[in-house]
């Protein structure tokens, strides 16, 4: 392409380490989509015929049929994808492909193409994201009646609702369905195609017309940002390592749920797998696989972000680094997304109530302490004195190796006399459990209201 100027060839070595071809092909898509826009505003500004332009769109209707057979000939000499595909379009028809790049350079070509690449795959991963969410929700109205315990430091704190604790998932998720929305704006919002190597189109080219045939906002307002600015593949990392955070918290949970210890759901045969030596054994591979690729994909943000720290204006070729990490981010997200949505599927997201009911019963952990301190400040005794009232209760419990649900009223009286008989019927998890009517609380209402506002959202 640039040999006019050049004399020898490139080392082998040096075309072995410059290439992107072999990761970059899976622009192809989107390199055709602006280069047929483009191509339709040259042919609207009088660079090419009406002719011309047909014979664009006929070279990449073969070329779009090659790629998709799997008979295009990818070739490491053109470096990149947007070379690969030029030259098979001149192949094809001739001078008309050698007009093609009137004006535009590869600069504003590649900013473009990933821009597009972001829009989609973005999108794809706010409709997996929801997918996960509609999942869980399931799992939750199955479970309403189902009590566990809440931790905080991983020490039992207060029962809740098993569907409560799975919409903290759905929250947790649905902000990165919004941050995926966001990324898909913030990549929509600017079209770098006219901005040329970085000064602007020296023809007629409308960035107005472009943005409306390929569907962005506005065109860019200064061709030398808009060359270098990756910005929105930030945006969409950052969502991605966010999201893949969040999923990693969900795992961890799940394989702790699902060890003899704890006992609290079993996952199904399609999202574990066996040992090879301990024939007793499920492992919880599926979520030990996404918690671990999410430093993979955390990674990826910092070497995104260190890409582009002092980077001069305006594009360097420092910036073709930036598509692996997008790629593989995005791609490791939508499976742990995907995957994540299995583990919580019917067949495969199995509770153990009888065992989780178990763990209640063995009053480990004293959370009907909670009951007695509230109903204490019911009854006009100031909170910290109920605070310690109960304190002592719950050492005094611990002490005769009893359980709260033990206690006679000989044993409150024991421990403090504002301990009234009255209070031994109102004990139970579920008493304290129905007494987080508040909004966002515990309370069967609250969290029936939650997953009907969740429902109605996964409509819209
Ligand atoms: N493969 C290059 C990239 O991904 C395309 C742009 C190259 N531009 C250039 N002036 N060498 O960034």
């Amino acid at each position: 392409m640039w040999q006019g100027r050049f004399s020898g060839k490139p080392d082998k070595l040096m075309q072995e380490f410059s290439q992107s071809v072999s990761f970059d092909q899976r622009l192809w898509r989107e390199d055709i989509q602006g280069s047929l826009a483009y191509a339709a505003e040259l042919q609207r500004i009088g660079i090419l015929t009406k002719r011309e332009l047909a014979d664009i769109k006929k070279g990449f209707k073969q070329i779009t049929e090659e790629i998709e057979s799997g008979k295009f000939d990818w070739k490491v000499e053109l470096e990149d994808v947007h070379m690969n595909i030029e030259s098979r379009l001149t192949e094809l028809i001739g001078d008309a492909g050698k007009k093609l790049h009137t004006g535009r350079s590869r600069n504003d070509q590649v900013a473009t193409d990933l821009r597009l690449w972001c829009i989609r795959v973005g999108m794809e991963l706010s409709s997996a994201a929801q997918w996960m969410i509609q999942t869980i929700a399931g799992r939750a109205s199955d479970n309403i009646e189902v009590i566990v315990p809440a931790y905080t430091h991983m020490q039992r704190a207060m029962p809740v609702r098993l569907a409560h604790h799975l919409v903290a998932y759905t929250e947790m998720i649905e902000r990165d369905a919004s941050q995926f929305d966001a990324a898909v704006g913030t990549a929509r919002s600017v079209l770098p195609l006219g901005s040329s190597a970085c000064a602007g189109n020296s023809f007629a080219v409308d960035g107005q017309t472009l943005k409306l045939e390929l569907e962005f906002v506005e065109p860019a307002r200064n061709s030398m940002d808009s060359v270098s600015d990756r910005d929105f593949a930030l945006d969409l990392v950052y969502a991605c390592a966010k999201c893949m955070t969040h999923l990693s918290r969900i795992a961890e949970d799940l394989i702790i749920w699902s060890t003899a210890e704890f006992g609290f759901i079993t996952l199904g045969d399609a999202v574990t797998t066996g040992s090879s030596i301990m024939p007793q054994k499920r492992n919880p591979d599926a979520c030990e696989l996404v918690r671990g690729k999410t430093g993979r994909v955390v990674g990826h943000l910092m070497s995104l972000f260190t890409l582009l720290k002092g980077l001069p204006m305006t594009y360097n070729r420092d910036l073709q680094e930036d598509k692996e990490a997008v790629f593989d981010a995005t791609d490791q997200t939508l499976a742990c997304l995907r995957v994540m949505a299995l583990v919580f599927s019917k067949e495969n997201f199995k509770v153990n109530r009888e065992r989780i009911q178990a763990h209640l019963d063995s009053g480990a952990g004293y959370m009907e302490a909670m009951n007695v301190a509230d109903w204490l400040v019911l009854q006009g005794v100031p909170f910290r004195d109920g605070h310690d009232i109960t304190g002592r209760l719950v050492k005094y419990v611990e002490a005769k190796g009893m359980r709260f649900a033990d206690l006679t009223a000989g044993d409150l009286a024991a421990v403090d006399k504002r301990l009234k008989p009255e209070l031994l019927k109102e004990l139970s998890l579920e008493a304290l459990v129905e007494r987080k009517q508040v909004y966002a609380g515990t309370a069967k209402a609250r969290v029936l209201e939650r997953l009907a506002e969740l429902k109605q959202w996964l409509k819209e």
